[in-house]
């Protein structure tokens, strides 16, 4: 192994470019000149504090002295101005050669104005709308002292029980690829060293959403063609986007834990996409390897991971423990060490920080929680609620209301709507379900309460209360499901129902006959196939952040229609998990449920209980008149596919109309549909319009056989519709 380590790092070394004339270079030169080895690896250390604590406690070190050594090159998770200007003055104005310090925190969905997670957002399908929280939060996490967000996280998720599904855009590689350079937009606006641009991070790098089991921190053993096909497009987004960070992830992939990995952070990452940015280390992720079985002892752990091109090592201390003697001992060689400093100083550069150490302690902190910030909160949360079910019309209801019931653990609450990972967000600025719906209706209405049971569902001393005020009421609305803390890092869930005492209590509901309302809370699919036949609407709110009351609100009175659509697929029965809407046909595809000899579950339907894509609105839209611009598409051409879409309801609405192709036969098999385009269209009650959506060569690419990008000459379908299966069918011909 040895042997291998030292000619790839030769190999490598000598494919590293001369210095190039760029002016940020330059500096990186002058300044590289005058470190010691020491500095040097400080510039890959990373300390945590202990403000906030995001892993396993790491012993408390002498951080201020090693800052003033010039040991440290970041810090994580010490946030404000007074905190973050205290260590920066010493890094600055204390250690020889005067390197800032890189704050970084996770700011994934907000900072102190918390938006909806990322997987409630993502079920917006608007691209802008996330750009533009992102860029909330950078405006609110850059005034106060932090200059690098550990997001966005852009792991594909296909397994509800991994509790980090919450935490991305769902289950589609094509979808992700465009919300992750959404979001790094957001975060680092126009330029890097823009006054409230902070650094973004692309995680986990890569396929920790493929984790064996839905178990976080699993083995993942998968193909190279599903890895480039599904987890890595996103990254290669990010790279697009111009993302400045990469993040390794804890898992391994065939045996090669990802910090340790010289094929994913050198050949695939710097060598075939051009990455100039750094790699950070997951939490402690170097000297894991080790417990992974990769590396003998911290020792062995620091090589790999410098090797693999791991530049800063997050928490571990491996790196600050024994690079230095590596290579002075000429274990490692220094022009490795030299390369991962010079990709961090050039970030350091590039966001100004040389310029001004202090900019991140500078910026106007009274636009944090501000109306707009707030207003966008709403109306994100809005757009992020997914109608699941809407019999009977039940939802929108009428603001005439003159009694309604709230029952539910989540109705006065305010700390588990933010969900996880929800940085500064605190439930003193959160809108509370009830108090959303009190000021929409006004002091007239009367709002009678009852919790029923508790988050856990275990405590169902309060079912008696809630029966006997659902009893009196005009409309009954459950504030149920999954809390903020069951889902994110280390949250994997066998069982992905909502609390059994939930279930439960909508059960002895149903039995008074009443129409029920459920806003379901979750940071995850939930198995909702034995609850949804007792209740007459599913409003779907995810964990919906700071503005969550109002927007929850907003909805159910009908002055938001809802217009969400799920960006991963809620399973009939956990069993079908990992289930995702692009799977492929295999050779004895199911053609009807009664067949016998097709893959098929033989005690559940193949089919999920709710599609990707799926979303119900409170007006009807219809699709009519699929054309394509040719039946053939040459090799250069962009094929126009035409759609009629009118709104034969009678409410305004925002209707997302996904466009799906499907390959029929290449060098490799191909899913059976993958989204390939799609677009929001708003229309009043009786418009009609004609939309026109692109399909480019580009977008057929696949990873084939041969081992490259390529799209394949031969049939192809289209299909445009409101969801993954509800749609029309067209053909046409690659030539
Ligand atoms: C998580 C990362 C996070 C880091 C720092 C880790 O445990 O996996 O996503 O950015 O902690 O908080």
């Amino acid at each position: 192994m040895k042997h291998v380590l030292l000619i790839f790092s030769a190999i490598y070394l000598l494919s590293c470019t001369s210095p190039s004339k760029d002016p940020i270079d330059e500096k990186v030169e002058i300044l590289m000149k005058q470190m010691t080895l020491e500095e040097k690896v400080g510039q890959l250390i990373q300390y945590p504090s202990h403000e906030v604590n995001t892993g396993p406690t790491v012993k408390n070190t002498n951080e201020a002295e090693d800052i003033r050594n010039g040991y440290v090159g970041s810090l994580l998770n010490v946030t404000g101005n007074e905190s973050t200007r205290q260590l920066q003055k010493i890094a600055v104005e204390e250690s020889r050669l005067k390197i800032p310090l890189l704050f970084g925190f996770d700011v994934i969905h907000g900072y102190k104005t918390i938006f909806p997670i990322p997987l409630a957002e993502a079920s917006s399908w608007d691209l802008e709308a996330m750009e533009k929280s992102a860029r909330i939060a950078a405006i609110e996490a850059s005034s106060d002292g932090i200059g690098w967000t550990f997001a966005p996280m852009v792991d594909v998720a296909r397994d509800a029980r991994w509790g980090r599904v919450m935490e991305g855009a769902g289950e589609d590689s094509y979808y992700g690829s465009l919300v992750a350079k959404a979001r790094i937009k957001g975060f680092q606006g126009e330029s890097l060293n823009g006054k409230n641009s902070i650094a973004a991070c692309a995680k986990h790098f890569a396929a920790y959403g493929a984790a064996e089991s839905g178990r976080d921190y699993n083995t993942v053993d998968i193909s190279e063609n599903v890895l480039r096909e599904i987890y890595l497009r996103p990254f290669k987004a990010s790279v697009e986007a111009g993302v400045a960070t990469f993040m390794n992830s804890f898992n391994e992939i065939s045996g090669v834990p990802s910090s340790g990995s010289i094929f994913l952070n050198q050949q695939i990452l710097r060598g075939e996409w051009g990455f100039k940015g750094f790699i950070v280390s997951d939490w402690n992720s170097v000297t894991e390897m080790i417990s992974h079985g990769f590396a003998a002892d911290p020792i062995e752990a620091a090589i790999k991971g410098i090797t693999a091109g791991c530049d800063m090592d997050m928490c571990s201390k491996t790196y600050r423990k024994h690079l230095v003697e590596l290579v002075k001992s000429k274990k490692v060689n220094e022009k490795l060490v030299d390369e991962s400093v010079r990709r961090i100083l050039r970030i350091k550069f590039m966001l100004g920080l040389f310029d001004d150490p202090y900019k991140y302690c500078n910026n106007d902190s009274t636009v944090i929680l501000s109306a707009p910030h707030r207003q966008h909160a709403r109306e994100m949360a809005a757009k992020s609620c997914v109608l699941l079910k809407n019999e009977v019309k039940a939802l929108p209801l009428s603001k005439e209301l003159k009694k309604i019931t709230l029952i539910g653990p989540f109705v006065e609450e305010k700390i588990s709507p933010l969900g996880n990972w929800a940085a500064l967000g605190s439930g003193v600025n959160t809108v509370s379900l009830i108090e959303g719906i009190k000021s929409k209706l006004g002091e007239n209405a009367i709002i009678s309460y009852a919790k029923g049971t508790d988050f856990n569902g275990t405590d169902n001393s309060g079912f008696k209360q809630a029966i006997e005020i659902a009893k009196t009421s005009d409309a009954i609305v459950l504030a149920l499901g999954e809390p903020g803390w069951w889902s994110g890092e280390n949250k994997s869930r066998t069982n992905i129902h909502m609390p059994a005492g939930h279930e439960q209590l909508i059960k002895e509901l149903r039995k008074l006959k009443k129409t029920i309302i459920l806003v379901l809370y979750s940071g995850r699919p939930l198995i909702l196939t034995e609850i949804e036949p007792l209740v007459d609407a599913i409003l779907l709110v995810w964990q919906p952040g700071t503005e969550g009351g109002n927007a929850i609100a907003d909805v159910l009175f009908n002055d938001y229609n809802p217009s969400g659509r799920l960006s991963i697929t809620f399973p009939y029965h956990a069993g079908q998990v990992p289930i995702y809407y692009n799977y492929k046909n295999t050779g004895r595809p199911l053609t009807d449920e009664k067949c016998e000899w097709c893959t098929k579950y033989i005690d559940a339907p193949n089919k999920p209980l709710y599609p990707f894509g799926y979303g119900l609105s409170y007006t009807q839209f219809d699709y009519s008149g699929l054309q394509l611009s040719s039946e053939v598409m040459g090799m250069k051409d962009t094929l126009k596919v035409f759609i009629n879409i009118k709104n034969s309801g009678v409410n305004a609405g925002t209707e997302t109309v996904q466009l799906y192709i499907r390959d029929i036969t290449g060098s490799l098999t191909r899913p059976m549909k993958e989204l390939k385009n799609f677009t929001q269209v708003y229309l009043k009650p009786g418009e009609e319009k004609k939309l026109s959506l692109d399909i480019n060569v580009k977008d057929i690419e696949y990873w084939s056989y041969g081992n490259e990008y390529k799209a394949e000459p031969g049939k192809f379908e289209v299909f445009v519709g409101r969801n993954s299966i509800d749609n029309q069918k067209a053909s046409f011909e690659l030539k």
